[in-house]
């Protein structure tokens, strides 16, 4: 199986996307001189080239691109060549209109944008099968190919007739009979029972709340009909190019992809992370995405797209400061990277993203874009060889998974503030501002190599992720879960007692009487910290240890934190020092230390294969103790006992002691 690493050799990937068809064929020879000065080693072509190559149905244009691939190669820049199936061309949407995607009620998606395509249309998977084949038929042997991008951020949903069908197909599959979709989806509730397979449709727009377990499959459904159409066109690279590797890239914590899924059909995981700049916490998002997308690939990365400075799809778009572009790219290879990439080389002129930032902004070579643009290219090129191909181990996993966010981002629920995302965020941010390693895991994973698992939310758990919980803190691991977990069973039904039995018995709850939500503006005090968003009026079970009560409300009394032995459950979202120190407590007492101890706020300490990564979120100087002797591979300077960093400063430190 080809890999990442065929595709590095040794180097940190660094370039982007290049849309030379945005301008006249001059520019691509000073694109090739600035892409070398930049030290740029790949490039990825296509991604939104479908209308240039087929301009008319079963037309083939492959001229212009022959010529990148060459100017390419002689240039020594390797190429991530994309299926440009992500946006089709206006004649397909004109000639078949039923390829477009129809929304929820049932209003066409027009073309004049992009990936307007419905991803059960047999028309539009034939075209784009056909236009892959000739593709990779073309350039497999191409000496610049580095890569296969199939598509790009696969994203649609579609609610026409076809997909009504092929979501009918996809739940007879699943259940066999009607009976068990009827059982499955409690169609007895609001009289909803099926009497035929034709009368099922996706959950289309309806006079009120829709059928949970129905929306709940529509979104499973729907991230495996997009899967197909990624693997057809992967399937035909492969053929073509088995040694090539493949992949798409991710949005990144996006609900509408089952990463974890996808990512067990790809050679490489790639993921396009845009932090907001003007975020405080942006370094610990761009950690986060770090953390899971590394946890997909299950060793190195490729950061596809990011913004060397402003995107333009914020309500504000400000650019990155001086230096954050590279903090936050140096960040990404310490957490185990080994491409970095944007969106996009030469910023453009024209279209909807011509306010997006560029490597190579407007402002050109003598612009500020493009000196960090530079000196990022030369820094990656130094670090490159000690770096490629290290992992980056953690003892703590984060669990996260798919169908616990879908189910639990409806309507009907005790809240509507609860966001998957956030409280996601919020537990790694704790972990992240401990210094702890942190992976991410799907709940039935292995998890024994672990010594700490932390749950921030998974309100849907089926039984063998349970079972695989239990077993876990049975065989010696430390679990810590949040609030709202274990509630239903994989077709979104209640479990007895509002929390599965099995979890009540682990963490010590006896009875789960109600769930308190809280307003957005509302906090709870407990003993030591204040709980936000979610509250639970609970009855500890007799051997329950009670860590936390609440101490106001009509709580006031009751447990909010409990734990039995080495299983602790949190029941509300503790203020992010009480999460941070509650976490680091179990954290210890599991013996995983931090990375390094006693750093400056702000710091963040990385270790990658032999090398200690500093990053430095914050503008004043600061003085990191970093006992014994060391080179700064950025500097070449040797480091004993400390380091100074300045503004957004990064160091990448490989002992040099005997
Ligand atoms: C990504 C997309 C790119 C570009 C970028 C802008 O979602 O893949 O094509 O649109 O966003 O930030």
């Amino acid at each position: 199986m080809p890999s990442l690493r065929d595709a590095v050799r040794g180097r940190i990937l660094f370039g982007g996307d290049y849309n030379p068809e945005q301008w006249p064929e001059e520019v691509w020879e000073d694109d090739v001189r600035l892409m070398k000065e930049a030290g740029v080693n790949s490039v990825t072509l296509g991604v939104f080239s479908w209308a240039r190559i087929e301009p008319r149905p079963g037309a083939r244009e492959f001229g212009w691109l022959d010529r990148l691939m060459d100017l390419m190669h002689s240039h020594g820049i390797g190429v991530v060549l994309a299926t440009p199936t992500a946006s089709p061309p206006p004649w397909m949407g004109a000639r078949h209109p039923e390829t477009l995607p129809r929304a929820e009620d049932g209003s066409i998606v027009w073309y004049g944008s992009r990936q307007q395509f419905c991803a059960s249309s047999p028309v539009y998977r034939r075209y784009a099968a056909a236009l892959t084949e000739d593709l990779a038929a073309r350039y497999a042997g191409h000496p610049a190919l580095t890569m296969w991008h199939i598509n790009n951020e696969y994203c649609t949903h579609c609610w026409c007739d076809e997909t009504a069908a092929h979501f009918r197909r996809w739940l007879h599959e699943r259940y066999r009979t009607l009976d068990a979709l009827n059982e499955a989806w409690g169609t007895a509730f609001w009289s909803q029972r099926y009497d035929a397979w034709p009368e099922i449709l996706p959950p289309r727009k309806a006079q009120y709340m829709k059928n949970p377990a129905q929306v709940l499959d529509f979104k499973r459904f729907t991230s495996d009909a997009l899967k197909e159409c990624y693997t057809a066109e992967r399937d035909i690279v492969a053929r073509h190019t088995p040694d090539i590797p493949v992949t798409t890239n991710f949005m990144p914590l996006w609900s509408g992809q089952d990463a974890w899924a996808w990512s067990a059909e790809e050679d490489v995981v790639s993921v396009d992370i845009y932090p907001d700049p003007r975020d405080a916490w942006g370094g610990q998002y761009n950690a986060m995405i770090a953390d899971m997308t590394r946890s997909q690939a299950a060793g190195p990365w490729m950061l596809m797209e990011q913004a060397a400075g402003a995107v333009n799809w914020r309500p504000v778009n400000r650019p990155k400061p001086e230096g954050l572009n590279r903090l936050w790219s140096l960040q990404a290879v310490a957490r185990g990277a080994d491409a970095v990439c944007y969106f996009q080389w030469r910023q453009s002129r024209q279209g909807s993203e011509k306010f997006h930032s560029g490597m190579l902004g407007h402002a050109g070579e003598h612009g500020r874009a493009f000196r960090e643009t530079r000196r990022l290219g030369a820094e990656l090129a130094a670090i490159g060889p000690a770096v490629s191909g290290a992992g980056v181990s953690a003892r703590v996993a984060v669990l996260h998974d798919w169908d616990a966010w879908w189910a639990g981002a409806q309507e009907g629920l005790p809240s509507a503030l609860l966001d998957y995302a956030e409280v996601i965020r919020h537990w790694h941010r704790a972990l992240w501002e401990s210094g702890t390693a942190t992976d991410f895991a799907r709940p039935d994973a292995d998890l024994g190599g672990y010594a700490v698992v932390v749950v921030p939310h998974l309100y849907l758990l089926d039984d063998a992720a349970i079972d695989n919980l239990v077993a876990y803190v049975r065989g010696g691991g430390r679990l810590v879960c949040g609030f709202f977990s274990g509630v239903a069973d994989r077709d979104d039904r209640i479990r007895p007692g509002g929390m599965d039995a099995r979890l009540r018995e682990l963490f010590g709850i006896g009875i789960l009487h109600e769930w308190w939500p809280l307003e957005a503006d509302e906090a709870v005090e407990c003993d030591g910290f204040r709980g936000t968003l979610w509250s639970e009026e609970l009855e500890a079970a007799e051997d329950a240890e009670v860590l936390a009560t609440y101490r106001d409300g009509e709580l006031a009394g009751l447990p909010a934190v409990l734990r039995r032995g080495r299983a602790t459950y949190v029941s509300t979202l503790p203020e992010p020092a009480a999460l941070r120190s509650l976490l680091a407590g179990v954290v210890r007492e599991a013996g995983v230390e931090p990375v390094l101890a006693g750093l400056p706020e702000g710091v963040e300490a990385v270790r990658r294969g032999e090398l200690l990564f500093l990053l430095h979120h914050r503008r004043e100087m600061v003085t990191v103790a970093v006992p014994g002797t060391y080179e700064d591979l950025l500097t070449g300077r040797s480091v004993v006992d400390r380091i100074a960093l300045g503004r957004y400063g990064v160091a990448v430190l490989r002992s040099t002691a005997p």
